[in-house]
């Protein structure tokens, strides 16, 4: 069963920015060798997260992501089963975005979310480009 889990968080002021740049070169890798796709956004002192994969998987990494101290105030948005698509791309990887340079990165990752996603792309592509302060 796939499934997508997105949220929005607060990063801890005490978390440095080398902390920060390693911690989602860490997550990129580490998604990527469990098989966890999606997005890691970091902007203005906030996360925004999209997790998707197998059930089991994306909610074992939630439960252990809401219990790291480098962020509070963790508002859930989407906790949903994914319908599966006759396109999906399950080769699609996970992506982190920590600059307003990186939109290019964004719209790719849309563009496959399209496909991959149909139910929730609206509003992934309307969190995604609110948060980054694009729209
Ligand atoms: C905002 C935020 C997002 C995170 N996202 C992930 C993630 O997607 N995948 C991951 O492996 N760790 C993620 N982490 C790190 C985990 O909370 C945890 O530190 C890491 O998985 C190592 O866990 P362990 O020390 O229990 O092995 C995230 C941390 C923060 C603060």
């Amino acid at each position: 069963m796939r499934y997508v889990i997105s949220y929005v968080s607060t990063a801890n002021p005490n978390t440095s920015n080398s902390d920060l740049i390693k911690l989602m070169d860490f997550i990129k890798y580490n998604n990527n060798v469990i098989g966890i796709m999606g997005l890691l956004i970091y902007s203005d002192g906030n996360f925004f997260q999209i997790l998707e994969g197998e059930k089991e998987i994306v909610k074992m990494m939630f439960e252990r992501i809401k219990k790291d101290s480098r962020h509070h105030n963790i508002i859930k948005m989407l906790d949903k089963e994914i319908m599966q698509s006759a396109f999906s791309e399950y080769h699609s990887s996970f992506i982190v975005i920590s600059d307003q340079h990186d939109q290019n990165k964004l719209h790719r990752f849309l563009y496959k979310e399209k496909t991959n996603n149909p139910e929730h792309f609206k509003s992934i592509s309307y969190l995604t480009q609110k948060f980054m302060k694009l729209t």
